[in-house]
């Protein structure tokens, strides 16, 4: 066997191993738990999401399925309770009287819309109240996403304009969740229509395929019905994206019988004849440079060994755009081939770009971006040998290879396509990423020691002492008193006088927490001042941070030679002991919270 196929082969096997043992991009899932990524994680609700818990008593936490952008909401028995469709950003353009009027649909388990509720909005809320008592909301309740979809509610007499907002991002948001295959909407005619003449073309294609000295006078309309049918109306071709989309998703067969089965013959043709099917006969991007590439007879070749090179930029291409989705770097495969501009009223820019690009460079040179660029290609030939030179015996070993490959890649697809509803749900619950703001803030916080010279108000300095006396004290007996310094003079004094409290120079502010001694519960224990003063200096800490300002607790208790100077300075009373002077500022950006978790000191029940 040529070491050429063997590296083929290698390659194929080894990406395909890798896509499969990563959690990476690739998978929403992988083979191996990741022990802290689960459902165990702290819920941490952000704006958008901060309304989750008011949905229904019992929510423990959520996953977000990002790419139809649907949130899964569970309660504490991880039961799934309902699933959340944002309406922002997607209707942020259709505007009711009060401006866009942000809201969530909330379906229940059995996809029936429990309700619309409705976000923060500048609309008048007697208008609102009037929409309920009127029953508006209740007309969507209990209807499945095709229902909507296929149903014409009627705006609200008297509120038309608003109520029609709502009504119009409904359906907006709703068909963009039926876009990403979630629901299983009945086909209108024109789409049936467009099965049959895409099926008609495949057929015509593999007359072609099958018996090129015959069909070949007819090429140039097989190469306008793949521009036209396939690209332009249909926007069906085999693409990286596509396949990246389908290992992540799993394939809905029925709903893409199409590319299913142009998936199948271009994967089984080329390992049983050695000839290339896909990119000579289907691919409407193909047929759309051959189609230009008509203007001009006269094309520039390059010399063979030149050629042999060039040809290797695909492969490479390929490996790094695998190694990008592998390794799970943020990008969007589809902007990296040209084929999407068929449908250039969604296409980026950049593939928009790329397609005339290479259009126009197609009159000069053959095909380019087939011969020299498709990674998509690349992957295809993977599948083939060289056709015509290959020995007889070379041929067995290599149909059998090709075979074996052939089989794996659809073997690969086949169990993403029986794991695909439940266990996408299941599995892409390991990788959301759930919030909450108050934990945000926890796991945010640093000790602060670097600050700008941006002041800081006195406002904020009172909010963040209130958060202070918040904290929980001994016997409720609140033994705290606090000194707020912004004069610079005794920052300074401070700073000299504090051997790990210099960044005092630099902050604009600090609070010195104090013990009160004749409120502390000095009787049952002389230091309970302490862990009083203590809460309250998290509490400090944690309002800071949540300010979006830095601090840093330094110590002054328990050593004597720091706490006589602040005593000093601060002119502190006798019964007055300082715990600890907290710097305050806007933080420069330069300290950054430290990852502390060390999940083997934590031990379930017993130790
Ligand atoms: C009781 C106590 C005393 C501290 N004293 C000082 C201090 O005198 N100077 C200082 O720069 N940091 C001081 N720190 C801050 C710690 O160094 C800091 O909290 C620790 O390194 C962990 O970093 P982090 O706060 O960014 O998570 C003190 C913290 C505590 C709880």
């Amino acid at each position: 066997m040529n070491t050429n196929k063997l590296l083929k082969v290698f390659l194929l096997i080894a990406g395909l191993t890798a896509v499969v043992l990563t959690s990476g991009k690739i998978f929403d899932f992988g083979l191996f738990e990741d022990e802290n990524s689960a459902k165990n994680q702290p819920v941490v609700l952000t704006d958008q999401t901060a309304f989750f818990p008011d949905l229904f008593d019992d929510f423990s936490y959520y996953e977000h399925d990002t790419v139809s952008d649907c949130y899964y909401l569970y309660d504490s028995k991880d039961k799934l309770n309902c699933y959340v469709l944002l309406t922002m950003p997607y209707c942020e353009s259709i505007e009711g009287f009060g401006g866009c009027i942000p809201f969530a649909i909330v379906f229940n388990p059995d996809d029936k819309i429990r309700e619309l509720y409705l976000l923060e909005n500048s609309e008048t809320p007697s208008w609102i109240e009037s929409l309920e008592e009127d029953g508006f909301f209740d007309l969507f309740v209990g209807m499945t996403c095709e229902e909507v979809l296929s149903t014409e509610i009627n705006a609200v007499t008297g509120a038309t304009f608003s109520s029609e907002a709502i009504i119009q991002s409904c359906n907006k948001r709703l068909s963009l969740y039926a876009d990403t295959g979630n629901v299983n909407r009945g086909k209108s005619w024109v789409e049936i229509l467009g099965l049959v003449v895409s099926f008609l073309f495949l057929i015509f294609s593999l007359l072609s395929f099958l018996n090129p000295q015959k069909v070949n006078r007819f090429r140039i309309f097989l190469l306008i019905a793949s521009v036209g049918i396939l690209g332009f109306w249909q926007g069906d071709f085999l693409s990286l994206a596509l396949l990246n989309n389908w290992l992540i998703n799993g394939m809905k067969i029925w709903q893409q019988i199409f590319l299913f089965v142009v998936l199948i013959l271009s994967v089984l043709l080329p390992l049983i004849t050695n000839k290339d099917f896909y990119c000579q006969y289907v691919c409407p991007f193909g047929s759309a440079q051959e189609l230009v590439g008509k203007i001009n007879k006269k094309k520039i070749t390059f010399s063979p060994p030149l050629t042999k090179a060039l040809k290797y930029i695909r492969f490479v291409f390929l490996f790094v755009l695998f190694v990008m989705l592998v390794v799970a770097v943020d990008f969007s495969v589809e902007n990296f081939e040209p084929f999407s501009a068929f449908k250039f009223e969604f296409a980026s820019v950049t593939v928009l770009i790329l397609a005339l690009v290479v259009l126009f460079l197609s009159i000069f040179f053959n095909k380019p971006w087939c011969r020299f660029f498709c990674p998509t290609g690349a992957l295809l030939s993977l599948l083939r040998g060289k056709s015509g030179k290959t020995k007889k015996k070379g041929i067995k070993t290599g149909l059998l290879i090709n075979i074996i490959l052939g089989v794996s890649v659809l073997v690969l697809i086949y169990v993403n396509f029986l794991t695909n509803d439940d266990q996408v749900k299941e599995t892409s619950k390991k990788e959301t990423i759930i919030m909450n703001n108050a934990l945000e803030v926890i796991h945010n916080r640093k000790s602060v020691r670097h600050f700008t010279y941006e002041p800081v108000t006195e406002e904020q300095l009172e909010t963040i002492v209130k958060a202070g006396m918040a904290a929980p004290t001994a016997r409720n007996l609140q033994p705290w008193a606090f000194v707020v310094v912004t004069d610079r003079g005794k920052l300074n004094d401070l700073a000299d006088a504090l051997p790990y409290a210099k960044m005092l120079f630099d902050a604009q502010a600090a609070i010195i927490v104090c013990g009160d001694m004749e409120k502390a519960a000095t009787d049952v224990d002389s230091t309970y001042w302490v862990k009083d003063c203590s809460a309250e200096t998290q509490n400090i800490l944690l309002a800071v941070e949540s300010m979006g300002l830095g601090a840093v607790w330094t110590a002054a208790f328990p050593y004597a030679e720091r706490m006589n100077p602040v005593i000093e300075i601060l002119n502190l009373p006798e019964h007055i002991r300082p715990l600890n002077v907290i710097p305050v500022g806007v933080p420069t950006g330069e300290d950054k919270p430290k990852d502390k978790w060390k999940p083997e000191r934590l031990h379930w029940e017993k130790w």
